[in-house]
C-alpha cells in the first residue's frame, strides 16, 4: 500500500516536471465562421484537438468510425465549450469506399473546409491483416485513407483558402531506414508491427511534404508533426504479442509512458499550433515537434521519394488508382463503390446497410456500421 502510494507520488512529480518542458500552443486566435475536420476524434489526441478547436468557435466535424462513441464525445465537447456546432460523421479511414462516402457527404454539407486534421491511427497489429481493398491494415488506416480523403477534399480546401492540412505522424518514422516501394503492402518481406507503424508514419510525412509542393501558391498549407509520447489508449489497444520479449517491451513501454507520457491535452498542442497559430500562417511542407519546426529522418526529407511514393501508391489498389485518376481530372465518374456510397448517404437502416456493405467484409478492428452515421 505504502509502496504503491510512493510509486504514484514519484510518477506524479516526474510527470509534472516533464510536462512543464512540453511545447504549448500560445495562440488565442478565435475560429468563428471556420470549419474543421478531425479524423479519429473519438479518443486521445484527436478528441482534445477537436475540443480546443470547438472552444475557439469553429464548426467541428468529428470524423470517426464508432458513431455512438463519437457522439458521446461530441456531447461532452458541446457541454464543455458551449459550442453547439460540433457534429459527428462516420468515417473508417481503413476503407476506401467509406472514405469516398465520407468525402462526398462532407462536400455536400460543407460550403467550406478551413482545417483538416489527419489524426486517426492504430498501432500494434501483431499479425498482418488486409482490408477488403487488399491493403495492409495499419498502412490503410494511418496513411492510404488519409491520402485519399485529403485528395478528395482538396478542391474545397483550396476554395476555402487560407486553409491548413495537419498530418499527425510520429517520431517512430525514424525506425524506417529504407523503403521498398514495390512492397508497401508487406507481401514480400516479413511483416512486423513496428515496421508497419513506422512506415505508415514516414509516409504521412512524405505525403505532407509532396502535398505542400503541389499546393504552392494555393493558400493551402500542409505540415506534419510528432505529438510526443502521449499516454493514450494506443498502446493499451496494441495486441498482446505471442513472443515474451515483445510482451516485455510493451509492458516497459506502458510503464515509461505512464511516467513520462504527456496527457492527451498536452499531446494535442502541436496539432492545435499548426491548425491555428498566426506564426505558422503560410508555413508549409515542414515537420513539427513540441510546437516547433523539427528535422525528420533523412528519408522523410527526400523529395524524389515523396513523388515516387505517390505514383507507386496508385498501383497498390485498383480502387485507389481509379479514385486518384478521378481526383486529378476533377471529375466523378461512375465507380464500383457507387453502391456503397449510395447506401451511406441514403439514411438506410443498419440492416439495410449491412446487405450492401456486408459486415463480414469489415476488418476485425472495425466496429459495425451504425445507424445515423
Ligand atoms: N500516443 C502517442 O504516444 C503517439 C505518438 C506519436 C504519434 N501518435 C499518433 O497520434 C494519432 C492519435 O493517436 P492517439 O494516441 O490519440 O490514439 P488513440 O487514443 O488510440 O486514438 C486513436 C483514434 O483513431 C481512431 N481510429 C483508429 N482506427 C480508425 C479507423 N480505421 N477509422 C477512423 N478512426 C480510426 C480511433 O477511433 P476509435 O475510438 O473508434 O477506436 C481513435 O479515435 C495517431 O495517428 C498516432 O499514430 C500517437
Amino acid at each position: 500500500m505504502l509502496l504503491t502510494t510512493l510509486t504514484e507520488l514519484v510518477k506524479l512529480v516526474v510527470r509534472t516536471l516533464w510536462q512543464r518542458w512540453a511545447g504549448r500552443c500560445t495562440s488565442s486566435r478565435g475560429l468563428a465562421g471556420m470549419t474543421a475536420i478531425v479524423t479519429g476524434a473519438s479518443a486521445g489526441i484527436g478528441k482534445e484537438a477537436a475540443k480546443d478547436l470547438a472552444k475557439r468557435g469553429a464548426r467541428v466535424i468529428l470524423a470517426c468510425r464508432n458513431v455512438p462513441k463519437a457522439q458521446a464525445v461530441a456531447d461532452h465537447i458541446i457541454s464543455e465549450t458551449g459550442n453547439k456546432n460540433v457534429v459527428v460523421r462516420q468515417l473508417d479511414t481503413s476503407d476506401l469506399a467509406f472514405v469516398r462516402c465520407f468525402a462526398k457527404e462532407v462536400l455536400q454539407t460543407e460550403d467550406a473546409i478551413h482545417i483538416l486534421v489527419n489524426n486517426a491511427g492504430i498501432a500494434g497489429k501483431q499479425m498482418r491483416e488486409v482490408t477488403r481493398d487488399g491493403l495492409e491494415l495499419t498502412m490503410a488506416t494511418n496513411y492510404y485513407g488519409h491520402f485519399l480523403l485529403t485528395n478528395l477534399l482538396l478542391p474545397r480546401l483550396k476554395a476555402s483558402a487560407p486553409s491548413r492540412i495537419v498530418n499527425v505522424s510520429s517520431a517512430a518514422h525514424f525506425f524506417t531506414w529504407q523503403i521498398n516501394l514495390k512492397d508497401l503492402n508487406f507481401e514480400k518481406r516479413t511483416y512486423s508491427t513496428m515496421a508497419a507503424y513506422s512506415l505508415s508514419k514516414l509516409c504521412n510525412i512524405l505525403f505532407s511534404a509532396e502535398l505542400a509542393d503541389r499546393l504552392q501558391g494555393s493558400g493551402v498549407t500542409s505540415n506534419s508533426l510528432h505529438p510526443g509520447a502521449v499516454s493514450t489508449d494506443i498502446i493499451a489497444r496494441a495486441e498482446n504479442s505471442t513472443t515474451w520479449w515483445r510482451r516485455y517491451c510493451l509492458h516497459i513501454g506502458d510503464i515509461l509512458l505512464s511516467i513520462f507520457g504527456k496527457d492527451s491535452e498536452l499531446g494535442a498542442q502541436t496539432i492545435i499550433h499548426l491548425a491555428v497559430a498566426e506564426e505558422v500562417e503560410g508555413v508549409t511542407g515542414k515537420y513539427f515537434d513540441e510546437c516547433k519546426e523539427a528535422i525528420p529522418s533523412w528519408l522523410a526529407l527526400n523529395n524524389k521519394l515523396a513523388k515516387s511514393l505517390k505514383e507507386r501508391l496508385a498501383s497498390l489498389s485498383p480502387n485507389l488508382l481509379r479514385l486518384l485518376d478521378e481526383c486529378s481530372k476533377g471529375r466523378t465518374s461512375p465507380h464500383p463503390t457507387a453502391r456503397y456510397e449510395k447506401t451511406c448517404l441514403s439514411g438506410k437502416t443498419l440492416a439495410e446497410r449491412s446487405e450492401v456493405l456486408p459486415l463480414t467484409f469489415l476488418s476485425p478492428m472495425t466496429p459495425p456500421l451504425m445507424e445515423g452515421g
